[in-house]
């Protein structure tokens, strides 16, 4: 069978012929220009299984992502696992504030909770050591994550593009608490997801931890408000797009909207 009838048939069932291309390259082995040029060639056998297993694990929903094992994110490639979050593009917005924040009260170090993949604290630190200004004020930037995993993965991505952060195992801002006075950033893309919501079909497939947070999705929000003495610090958390009002009566903090046009971001200023 040659490469470009297996296509045409998945094509048929639903598999755009972009994602078939990359399948076809994760299992050869090679970039998707490589099977656009051997296009016309017939597969060989010992492979057309591997495509078709890919092929069909696809289509019950199984996140791209996943497979190839890559996700862009800020305009970068970063590793990403089954049992890590994949990264959504909103979350790129909580980067430039946390940049703004960091440029604007000249902050010198940020504490990004539940990291996952680690992209918000990579691209925080490497955003932070290439640019001018901002180099100049040696940013440190620590993570947290109570999945062992997704530390794992964190620590892969910041040696990946050769940037020091400081990633713990643990809940919270705990296992940085002797250095909780000094941390002047606290970002978080926590769970805010309502534990009854209905999800798409993608969600089915990533880890629930990363995602839920009790009946109303707040709890998250509520227990490190309880838990943590913010004052003096800056706080920046995305939130769910039906949760601003209650999150500014929670906390007294500001909503600000994503690309979309939907509430998705908290920022806590001190106040004087
Ligand atoms: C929505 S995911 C965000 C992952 C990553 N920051 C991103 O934006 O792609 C939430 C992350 O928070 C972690 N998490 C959940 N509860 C936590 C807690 N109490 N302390 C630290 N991390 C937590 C989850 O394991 C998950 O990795």
């Amino acid at each position: 069978m040659k490469f470009s009838e297996i296509v045409r048939t998945y094509k048929e069932r639903g598999l755009p012929e972009r994602e078939a291309l990359l399948l076809i390259g994760k299992v050869l082995g090679k970039r998707k220009e490589y099977v656009i040029a051997h296009y016309d060639e017939e597969c060989p056998d010992e492979q057309l299984d591997s495509i078709i297993h890919l092929f069909e694990k696809r289509l019950t929903g199984y996140p791209l992502q996943y497979i190839v094992g890559e996700v862009e994110f800020y305009g970068r490639l970063f590793y990403i696992e089954e049992g890590v979050l994949i990264p959504r593009w909103e979350t790129e917005g909580l980067v430039d504030l946390s940049l703004e924040y960091i440029r604007k009260y000249k902050l010198r170090k940020v504490l990004d909770i539940g990291v996952g993949s680690g992209v918000i604290a990579v691209t925080i630190a490497l955003e932070c050591a290439t640019n001018k200004e901002l180099s100049t004020l040696g940013v440190k930037v620590l993570g947290t994550d109570v999945n062992e995993k997704a530390i794992r993965l964190a620590k892969k991505n910041a040696e990946r593009y050769g940037i020091s952060c400081e990633f713990r195992l643990g809940s919270y801002a705990e296992p940085f608490r002797k250095e909780w006075d000094s941390i002047e950033l606290v970002v978080s893309n926590p769970p805010y997801v309502r534990n009854n919501a209905k999800l798409q079909k993608e969600l089915d497939f990533e880890p629930k931890e990363a995602l839920f947070a009790g009946e109303d999705g707040l709890d998250f929000y509520r227990e490190f408000f309880n838990r943590y003495d913010i004052s003096g610090k800056i706080v920046i958390m995305e939130i769910g797009e039906d949760q601003g009002e209650k999150l500014i009566s929670l906390t007294g903090g500001k909503i600000l909207k994503d690309l979309a046009g939907k509430d998705r971001y908290l920022v806590i200023e001190p106040r004087d």
